[in-house]
């Protein structure tokens, strides 16, 4: 891989920045539906697909047969072959025990083998998380971060960790992606039920849709324009090199 050093870099897809090769071997580590292993695969790498979400692997593995797709847990993954190079997109910020996961990567891959991802950053999708906390807190006395689900790493925490197991980090970047929503009006509700579960866990129907409501109304000056709702994402890209044994 060519190392990926200056801005115009952000602007490609993470698919091109790892620029899989034809015949290496390729873990998709949270691979959900299978979209981009099928990318990778069309490229001529030999994919590998895991997730940990069953439904999502059966629904991959119907849509495109002929990869490989595992179930597996990124916080505690052995591969049976070490792979050429492991990437990642929009799962690793559900992995909140990220040693775990950088030490399986590590593990799973060949020396002089390469990992990329992308994910949610330090800072991803804070309005929303800000607009869930301030209705949880005052409306039912909820401390949200306790429910947070998820894992926003900052480059240098990301980094730090990959460091620490050995990893040489070639390039690392945060950047803001804020991301229109389809259905107008019921925009965020819809990210809302998609992702956002864990926080209003032991919610009946109805009180959800009162906290929804809430949080709607909490989140819109920030991030409903136009019609339109703009999810505030924001991204980490990070790429590292487990060295060589010559190379120390
Ligand atoms: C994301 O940044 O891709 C993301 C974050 C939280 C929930 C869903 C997606």
């Amino acid at each position: 891989m060519g190392q990926p050093c200056h801005v115009s870099q952000l602007g490609k897809g993470i698919v091109d920045l790892f620029d899989p090769q034809p015949g290496e071997t390729v873990l998709d580590l949270g691979c959900g539906m299978g979209d981009l292993a099928h990318e990778m695969a069309m490229r001529g790498a030999k994919v590998i697909g895991m997730d940990l979400s069953p439904w999502m692997i059966e629904a991959a593995r119907a849509k495109y047969p002929d990869i490989s797709f595992l179930m597996g847990d990124g916080e505690q993954f052995v591969l049976d072959e070490p792979v050429d190079a492991i990437f990642s997109n929009a799962a690793l910020h559900w992995m909140k025990r990220a040693e775990k996961v950088v030490a399986c990567v590590w593990n799973a891959l060949k020396p002089g083998g390469r990992f990329v991802a992308e994910f949610g950053g330090q800072g991803n999708v804070a309005a929303v998380i800000g607009a869930i906390g301030r209705v949880l807190e005052w409306d039912y006395g909820i401390d949200a971060s306790v429910r947070n689900p998820w894992y926003f790493s900052s480059i240098g925490q990301y980094s730090t960790l990959l460091e620490k197991q050995g990893f040489r980090v070639t390039f690392a970047a945060r950047f803001d992606r804020p991301t229109p929503m389809k259905d107008g009006e019921n925009g965020l509700r819809l990210w809302l039920d998609g992702f956002a579960d864990a926080f209003f866990e032991g919610f009946s129907p109805a009180e959800r849709e009162v906290a929804v409501r809430k949080t709607e109304a909490e989140a819109r000056d920030e991030l409903y324009r136009d019609g339109v709702w703009h999810v505030d994402y924001r991204r980490l890209r990070v790429a590292a090199v487990k060295p060589l044994p010559k190379d120390g």
